[in-house]
């Protein structure tokens, strides 16, 4: 594995150029993408599996081992075989979001006991159906979730998810955040907790999770925030009597730029140490973007390299509709060569095949020179929030893919 070059920061033992070829997941990504084709997704089950280990591992050493849960929000990336392949690892239940979520992480061989349900703006038709999955766990994010579900069943137990005011983000990035930034309509605030309270006690349920979720992406330089988000949920958890257990969310981000220090689990695990080890609540974590995105590359085919002005644009074969994210978020997806040599780099920006100003992958990635003489292009943390918010837009929306072992 060769870092020489500080365009590499993303490499590692099973990403990386190896006598000059691209590796990913011990497949040479060239006859990955002539095999496969353009657009593709290509993930890796074994990442997986190592990035749910690392976070499997932080809880154990925050002294949660045999009081904690792993949920995979499965919004993240919902492909059948890679929720197939995380049942059988054992390793995690599933954060679901919408009906047609439940069943089919169902299909994939998850019971609905292992399913742990937080949504927003749920329909009557929606509660019917979940209240349908005996052993599914529901999360109220409303004082009408509240009321809906204690008609439908009266006497379970739910959770309350509240929204604390305060979030947390990757680099502040307001549009990754669910809670802090001005009012938003993700959980129960402060003001609103003892009413929520009152009314579930009319419909007899009985409030024993707090959870709550209030931002995406954060790295180690956001684990101070992490704190001040624990220590103001807390104040809820402490006024709720029959609280058994917290989930804690999602939101553990990867790095998408050199200079993004990645998250540090042992820090993580530390401010979870400091807040839960005492006491023997049981704590929920669900996380999406860890757990997926950096074992997903898409492969893309160039179409065309020009000048226009100040800029040299590479085109490729997919635009931002089968992967939003940089797009709407600003998170950008590292494009790397599938071959390296000593060809000095040259800043281009990646663009995709989509009349929409937003359609630009990357402005300014150094590549290659002779870019040109190259066919694909490799997009590095495509694997979540990608495939599975992907749209048909400008009737582009077909995409391949693939769960490498
Ligand atoms: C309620 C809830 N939990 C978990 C997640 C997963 O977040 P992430 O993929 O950032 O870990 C989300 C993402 O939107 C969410 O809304």
């Amino acid at each position: 594995m060769s870092h020489d070059n500080p365009h590499d920061w993303w490499q590692r033992a099973d990403l990386c150029y190896q006598d000059q070829q691209l590796y990913f997941s011990g497949h040479k990504v060239k006859q990955l993408a002539q095999q496969f084709g353009s657009p593709s997704f290509v993930y890796s089950a074994s990442r997986i599996k190592a990035n749910l280990e690392r976070i499997r591992q932080a809880l154990n050493n925050a002294g949660l081992g045999r009081r904690s849960t792993i949920y995979y929000a499965m919004k993240a990336n919902r492909f059948a075989p890679l929720l197939r392949f995380l049942k059988q690892s054992g390793l995690c239940g599933i954060d679901a979001c919408s009906p047609n979520e439940v069943r089919h992480a169902i299909s994939c061989g998850f019971l609905p006991s292992e399913i742990s349900f937080t949504a927003t703006s749920l329909s009557q038709k929606d509660f019917s159906e979940l209240a349908r999955y005996d052993g599914l766990f529901m999360d109220c994010d409303s004082l009408h979730a509240i009321r809906c579900w204690g008609e439908m069943k009266p006497g379970s137990e739910i959770g309350i998810r509240i929204n604390p005011a305060i979030g947390i983000s990757r680099s502040c990035n307001e549009k990754l955040k669910y809670a802090g930034c001005g009012t938003t309509k993700f959980g129960i605030y402060y003001e609103q907790f003892e009413q929520a309270l009152a009314l579930a006690e009319q419909y007899d349920l009985i409030v024993r999770k707090i959870h709550f979720h209030t931002g995406c992406g954060y790295l180690s330089s956001e684990l101070q925030q992490l704190d001040h988000v624990f220590t103001e949920c807390m104040k809820f958890v402490n006024i709720a009597p029959d609280i058994t257990r917290i989930n804690i969310g999602g939101g553990l981000g990867v790095p998408h730029l050199a200079d993004d220090q990645p998250l540090d689990l042992e820090q993580w695990s530390a401010v979870l140490h400091k807040h839960f080890a005492q006491g023997d609540m049981h704590i929920e974590v669900e996380p999406g973007d860890y757990i997926c995105k950096d074992a997903g590359i898409l492969l893309l085919n160039k179409t065309y390299i020009e000048q226009k002005r100040d800029t040299l644009f590479v085109g490729v074969d997919a635009g931002f509709n089968i992967a939003p994210e940089p797009a709407y978020y600003g998170l950008p997806f590292q494009p790397v060569p599938l071959l390296q040599d000593d060809t000095p780099l040259t800043a281009m920006t990646v663009v995709g095949n989509i009349n929409e100003a937003l359609d630009v992958w990357y402005v300014n990635a150094m590549l290659p020179s002779n870019l040109q003489q190259h066919d694909y292009l490799a997009l590095i943390n495509a694997g979540a929030y990608s495939s599975s918010m992907a749209s048909n837009h400008c009737m582009r929306g077909e995409f391949n893919e693939f769960l490498l072992d």
